[in-house]
């Protein structure tokens, strides 16, 4: 059987105002008033039971999920005690879906992605599902980049088309020679120019006992502690269990911790409109303004001499902007963003040195 894990424990601080430490990423709007775990969930729906899905958050993002209208069961939403990074969180729902279903086939997906065409994201899934239920390597899925991005990380593949002989589906598969975490930006521009490199999506598709073999190898102490967990489960001392091992383990991502050493990784290429709408400069890139012109100032936006400008702001408040370019403005009533284009990965840095409610 096929199941998703959601990972929703991130709090997307680079998207600050609008997300905060009340309400992470994936609780807000950012655009069609569907918060991204919403949408996340309802995408992954079209080929995945709703009782297989799974949601990994903290106890305040249990909270949220509870009272939006997501129809998760509340069964399915695993609750981390602190954050440790995706290996860890992985590696815990991993363990309850292990206990329900020893031979489950799991999507691991991230909660901050937009997909423009869903139809082909679902093929391309089925895909990658039928390739890893094969049990023979870890599934991944890269995105051709069309520029330098230093907010990704990267996958190196082995350019020759990899052609698995059972399966004849419509989709470009190859075989993985290395992961590359977020470079520098000259990195960057040489993996684009290299035309050898794909953008890492941060979503995997394997089956269970192929993740359990890769972390076994390379994160051995992770792999005990788990052991532990999984033992654990469904007993009167589980969540003292979970709580003891996460105040020890340390953070590591999945790609760093497990991808990176993974023997046997295959890539589907995934030609489906996407994006990880990790800052500003992204949400802007495929965010669709207004021009500015007479017509629009009625949404209280007057812009004179201005270009490629990004504003969000509160619906009854005025704004006018003149003579600027290239800047993204967040208003959100209570706070505000002004950030030259290009520059809003240094968010972080300034939310770092907000107050602890800011
Ligand atoms: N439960 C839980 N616990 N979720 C977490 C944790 C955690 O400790 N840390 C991160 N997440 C969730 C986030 O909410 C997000 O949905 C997902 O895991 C990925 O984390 P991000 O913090 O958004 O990672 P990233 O975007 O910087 O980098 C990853 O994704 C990129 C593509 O979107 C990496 O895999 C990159 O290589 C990749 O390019
Ligand atoms: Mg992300």
């Amino acid at each position: 059987r096929v199941y998703a894990v959601i990972m929703a424990g991130g709090t997307g601080k680079l998207l600050w105002p609008l997300a905060r430490k009340k309400t992470p990423k994936q609780f807000v709007d950012l655009f069609d008033k569907k918060t991204m775990i919403d949408k996340t969930i309802q995408r992954i729906a079209g080929i995945v039971n709703t009782e297989n899905i799974f949601i990994i958050t903290n106890e305040q993002g249990k909270v949220m999920l509870l009272q939006s209208d997501c129809r998760i069961d509340p069964e399915n939403i695993i609750v981390e005690p602190m954050s440790r990074n995706t290996a860890p969180c992985i590696a815990l729902a991993t363990a309850y879906i292990k206990k329900k279903d020893p031979d489950a086939v799991t999507i691991i997906l991230p909660s901050d992605h937009l997909v423009i065409d869903e139809e082909k994201f679902l093929e391309i899934l089925q895909a990658g599902i039928r390739i890893a239920a094969k049990k023979t390597s870890l599934v991944t899925i890269g995105i051709n980049p069309d520029h330098p991005e230093t907010n990704y990380g990267y996958i190196q593949a082995d350019r020759e088309l990899y052609i698995d002989p059972s399966d004849c589906g419509d989709y470009r598969l190859y075989k993985v020679k290395t992961f590359a975490e977020k470079p520098d930006y000259a990195t960057a521009v040489q993996f684009l120019e290299s035309k050898d490199f794909f953008w890492n999506s941060g979503m995997f598709i394997w089956h269970i006992d192929m993740f359990s073999k890769e972390i076994e190898r390379s994160l051995p102490d992770l792999h005990r502690d788990f052991l532990n967990i999984y033992e654990n489960i469904d007993t009167h001392n589980e969540s003292e269990i979970i709580e003891d091992v996460y105040s020890w383990i340390h953070p590591i991502s999945v790609d760093y911790g497990i991808m990176e050493k993974a023997e046997s990784v295959y890539m589907l290429e995934g030609e489906f409109g996407w994006t990880d709408l990790g800052n500003w400069d992204q949400v802007a890139k495929v965010s669709v303004q207004p021009p500015y012109s007479a017509a629009s100032r009625e949404k209280g936006i007057v812009m004179i001499d201005c270009e490629q400008m990004y504003i969000r702001k509160p619906k009854d408040k005025v704004v006018c902007l003149i003579g600027t370019s290239n800047l993204i403005v967040v208003d959100t009533g209570d706070a505000l963003l002004i950030c030259n284009k290009g520059d809003s990965h240094k968010v972080g840095t300034a939310f770092d040195q907000l107050r602890r409610d800011d």
